[in-house]
């Protein structure tokens, strides 16, 4: 017969329990970067909770999610752009997070409407240009569909996230017609089929294929902060443009993350993502990837700060997100490959 001495309490337990949980991070990342090490061992020494990086794709990392399904150990996705952000949401892998810091650190426009992610360092998608060869280049993303600028243009494929989220924003400022208009138009600027990754674009430049690349700061500013082949050594015959100065501004896109909907540490996850935000972490987070802080104030490493000021977009992210499937069938309809 069991007494109830050998009956311990479930209070009791956790008690014995508590001091040999491990405390735990599980980081499913796509960030890769040599900086990084400084941004993850901070938190550990701030914190005591041990970070295990799984590192991958970034839509290997979704799929592993998905297929892990309630029993994923993710606690945190961590990986770039409001539409796979928002895919990862759509897809149910992220669950809302109600932070009083994360909703007065992360301005409003870099979160998604529920919460379930926010940006942590944001990119412009910006014009380059051959300084020999354009006097006058574009100053709006409009002016890349100008007649004026056939043959010369160096754009990446519709199947890149970036150029979704891009025309995405068109569509939410202009509506779908003005953003159907818009990639026909540009269609009949392109200098070559669209090929290859933002890097290539500006080496077109260089290469002489093109006169006129669209691509995101950071892959310009690498090429500042460090060698990169074809891009570095004649980078001074490239200028840029940030678009839109006098209008919407600068179309604008995050790297950022969410808690896992199935996270079993969700208490050291929201901590993570509260330490992202603050001043320490937003210039290591940031500076890894050549990116701006999303926080104000923060200061901006010096690759990226050579590109000078500029007025970006605050049209919301998440709004814009949404606009994502018109922007795809918009492509298709026009042919954009
Ligand atoms: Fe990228």
């Amino acid at each position: 017969m069991l007494t109830k001495p050998l009956m311990p309490t479930l209070a009791a337990i956790s008690l014995l329990c508590a001091p040999s949980v491990a405390q735990e991070l599980n980081l499913y990342s796509s960030r890769h970067y040599d900086t990084d090490e400084r941004l993850y061992s901070e938190f550990e020494e701030l914190t005591g909770i041990t970070i295990n990086r799984i590192e991958g794709k970034a839509d290997e990392l979704i799929a592993r999610m998905q297929a892990e399904g309630m029993n994923s150990p993710a606690d945190i996705l961590l990986t770039v752009d409001a539409t796979r952000l928002a895919r990862a949401k759509a897809m149910g892998l992220l669950a809302p997070v109600e932070s009083e810091t994360l909703e007065t650190r992360i301005p409003a426009h870099l979160q998604d409407a529920d919460n379930e992610w926010f940006g942590f360092s944001t990119r412009a998608r910006i014009i380059f240009y051959d300084r020999n060869d354009v006097s006058d280049p574009p100053q709006t993303y409009a002016d890349l569909a100008s007649p004026e600028y056939r043959g010369m243009i160096c754009i990446r494929s519709s199947t890149n996230v970036y150029m979704q989220t891009l025309l995405a924003a068109i569509v939410t400022h202009e509506g779908q017609e003005a953003g159907r208009r818009w990639a026909a138009a540009v269609m009949g600027n392109f200098a070559r089929d669209p090929q290859g990754g933002d890097t290539d674009q500006l080496r077109g430049i260089v290469s002489g294929e093109c006169e006129i690349a669209v691509s995101n700061t950071y892959y310009f500013a690498r090429s500042i902060r460090t060698d990169v082949q074809g891009l570095s050594e004649d980078r001074d015959m490239i200028g840029w443009v940030f678009p839109d100065g006098d209008g919407n501004g600068a179309h604008v896109n995050v790297s950022g993350g969410g808690v896992a909907r199935h996270a079993p540490n969700r208490e050291n996850a929201v901590r993570f993502l509260e330490y992202l935000a603050g001043d320490s972490a937003q210039a290591y987070f940031s500076a890894g990837n050549d990116e701006y802080p999303a926080v104000d104030g923060v200061e901006v490493a010096a690759s990226i700060a050579t590109l000078g000021e500029f007025r970006g977009d605050d049209v919301s992210l998440s709004e814009v997100a949404g606009n994502v499937p018109v922007a795809q069938r918009i492509y298709n309809e026009v042919g954009w490959e």
